[in-house]
């Protein structure tokens, strides 16, 4: 068997765990030829080449090593590849060529809803076989209960909260901490209930300030002095959350994003001193988990097991527990955002944190 190991989308903490899994199972084991292919698809194209093999040796160390050795990207659609004369080009077919050119039985792209669409249209649209590993701190595929990154995600997140409680509490500050999650709140949700946040704000459910500011006032009232907000960068206030997702995403970009607009909406509400913090990158960047690692290289080695049986066109997953493969085109049928009736929203209620909604 030749396989190639593909990257795409933004990064997340595992995605060398997933990598040198795979390549102990096929490389080590299996006795499998595997490549990496660079800088995602477009390591495919003619002119940015980049194709190496990938050995037990070559993947020494990378356990816990954040980011990713072959690097990847979110830009560059293959399918609609952006020209210099600004237009795009349809280079699907390129990418099969180089496929056939190589060799390859097949291809394993580890990415999430974005990259997976494409394998997708690869495999359908040029017989490209493939097989799908899902990537994503957000943990918004629907398709699995878990994908690694989310937890480590949440660990930092937690502990940013963690040390924003001192300094709110030594200040009688608001203190706002912006997590990630465009449009689903799973961060936001999960960690700000691990670090005792007293108000999160989710791109589910748009807020009213009214709310959030009266959960402040009812926390003075009872002497505390400081609240925590854990907002994620898609939450919006109801004012803005009418308009496509489109405008929404270029409101809070233009504002400065969601907790800076939190903090504008709440200081005419609240007389506090607020401060905000953005945690941005910094979720996604450095060594993954415990938990994250041992994901990683389950998802690795199940891709290796689905490959070995003939099973192309499945994404691995993890599912009530146990490694699984899907069609890659039921995986692919939109995000699973926080469900605002669900449990751990309901959770969140029962132990006092305003939702603002
Ligand atoms: O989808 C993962 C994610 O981390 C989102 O939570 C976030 O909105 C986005 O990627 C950020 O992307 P970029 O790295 O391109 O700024």
């Amino acid at each position: 068997m030749r396989v190639a190991l593909v990257m795409g989308g933004g990064d997340a903490p595992g995605l060398n765990a997933v990598l040198r899994a795979f390549v102990k199972r096929a490389v080590g084991q299996l006795g499998w030829d595997v490549l990496g292919v660079e800088h995602s698809f477009q390591g495919l194209f003619p002119e940015r080449f980049a194709v190496r093999p990938l050995t037990p040796l070559s993947c020494q160390g990378l356990l816990g090593r954040g980011g990713t050795i072959l690097g990847t990207t979110n830009r560059g659609d293959p399918f609609a590849f952006p020209m210099p004369d600004g237009s795009t080009q349809d280079r699907g077919g390129e990418l099969a060529d180089a496929v056939r050119r190589l060799r390859l039985d097949g291809l394993v792209v580890v990415g999430g809803d974005g990259t997976q669409r494409m394998a997708h249209r690869l495999m359908t649209g040029h017989g490209v076989p493939v097989i799908g590993v899902p990537k994503t701190i957000d943990n918004d595929l629907g398709a699995t209960d878990l994908t690694f990154g989310f937890r480590t995600a949440v660990d930092v997140a937690t502990e940013a909260l963690d040390r924003l409680h001192t300094t709110a509490a030594s200040h009688d500050r608001v203190m706002f901490l912006e997590v990630m999650g465009r449009d689903a709140g799973h961060i936001a949700l999960e960690s700000g209930i691990a670090g005792g946040a007293d108000v999160i704000l989710l791109p589910e459910l748009p807020y009213s300030p009214e709310r959030v500011a009266s959960k402040i006032h009812k926390r003075r009232a009872l002497g505390r002095t400081f609240s925590i907000v854990v907002v994620a960068e898609g939450a919006v206030p109801r004012a803005l959350a009418e308009g496509s997702l489109r405008e929404r995403r270029a409101r809070i970009d233009a504002g400065g994003g969601a907790a800076a607009i939190a903090r504008e909406v709440l200081s005419p509400l609240v007389q506090a001193e607020m401060r905000f913090v953005v945690l941005g990158h910094l979720q996604r960047g450095g060594s993954p988990s415990p938990f994250d690692r041992i994901l990683a290289t389950r998802f690795g080695v199940g891709a290796v097991d689905l490959a070995a049986a003939g099973r192309w066109g499945e994404l691995v997953c993890l599912r009530q527990g146990r490694i699984e493969g899907v069609p890659l085109g039921d995986a692919v049928q939109g995000p699973r955002l926080v469900d605002p009736s669900g449990e751990l929203v309901a959770t969140a209620r029962a132990v006092g944190i305003e939702l603002g909604a």
